[in-house]
């Protein structure tokens, strides 16, 4: 059975408990964290941390500090029956769902203690979303110390890969702050016409749906082209989009996935050799330095970010872009 814990102390003290109770030596605890809505990307996520760890727990918590917009937060969609329903169904041990004033006791004059994450946190969606990533960090950085098991129990948080500049940030304050935790992903999940799940969709009517469908058409574009070796011709997309109805784009850019810079590809030979930062340090920057050495694992050679906004809504996609082998 599911338990819901609204308590940072006795999600703690529940934490403590399962891993007392399993027989494992060494149990994995994975935690999901969502602002709920919850949809078949989670359901990924929760089946992946479900099949790796043993005791699985997920947090359920509209945080106010990652929006930017007011009106947004509002409308966030939340459903917390279903949610938990969800989540019961994927067989999640442990739920915490607190109420803002567990979480921020003095929001919105508090907290005053926040995590920042520097130049990172203001590329792309963190410069269209003042203080979003910040605000990411933040209940992250809490959720993580709220959980924290004790060793040798071993801590492993799962994301969607849909989020990628979230990943990007998330992995960088991990490395950073030393947090005892290894950050997972999935892929995105994407509906029938390549849409990539989001809570955020249930807010399109028709035409906004159709409008939403060119970000993913222009990733898939992408991707194809680098398959190809074929010159990615990025400003030509981006014209198509500025042209195309019902949305607005913000940004679509080629970045390196764990700097988030902009990179440069060469035409016709996207690889992680073969693209220019656009500044002219970026290239050496994220080469030399040692800490995205640390984080960069198997990263693809390059990310492609797109945002737009479509009728209600802001959404963001991306896609790997993986030269042939
Ligand atoms: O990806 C999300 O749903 C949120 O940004 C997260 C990680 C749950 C933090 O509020």
């Amino acid at each position: 059975m599911t338990t819901v814990i609204t308590t940072a102390r006795e999600f703690r003290a529940a934490i403590r408990q399962a891993v007392s109770d399993t027989a494992e030596q060494s149990p994995l605890v994975s935690l999901v964290p969502t602002m709920g809505a919850l949809h078949s990307g989670h359901g990924a996520l929760l089946e992946a941390a479900r099949t790796s760890g043993d005791i699985l727990a997920a947090s359920v918590f509209v945080n106010p500090l990652q929006f930017n917009d007011p009106k947004d937060y509002r409308h966030y969609p939340r459903q917390l029956e279903a949610d938990l329903e969800i989540l019961a169904q994927h067989g999640v041990d442990l739920v915490f769902s607190p109420p803002l004033e567990q979480m921020y006791p003095d929001y919105p004059e508090g907290p005053l203690v926040r995590v920042t994450t520097g130049e990172l946190g203001r590329r792309w969606e963190g410069r269209s979303r003042p203080g979003h990533f910040d605000g990411v960090a933040t209940v992250v950085t809490k959720l993580f110390t709220i959980i924290a098991p004790p060793a040798p129990a071993r801590f492993e948080a799962w994301f969607g890969a849909k989020d990628a500049e979230q990943v990007a940030v998330i992995r960088r304050m991990v490395a950073d702050l030393h947090l005892p935790v290894g950050i997972r992903t999935v892929p995105t999940v994407r509906d029938g016409n390549g849409l990539a799940l989001s809570s955020r969709n249930q807010r399109l009517n028709a035409a906004d749906y159709d409008a939403a469908l060119h970000l993913s058409r222009v990733l898939f574009t992408l991707a194809a082209r680098t398959e190809k070796r074929e010159p990615l011709d990025v400003p030509g997309l981006r014209d198509e989009l500025h042209r195309a109805e019902g949305l607005e784009l913000d940004y679509l850019v080629v970045v390196d996935p764990l700097s988030l810079q902009e990179l440069v590809p060469v035409e016709g030979a996207l690889g992680a050799d073969e693209v220019l930062g656009t500044s002219s340090s970026a290239a050496s920057s994220h080469k030399s330095h040692g800490m995205m050495a640390a984080v960069r694992g198997d990263a693809p050679a390059a990310l492609a970010l797109i945002a737009a906004q479509v009728g209600p809504v802001r959404l963001i996609d991306n896609m790997e872009l993986r030269p042939p082998a």
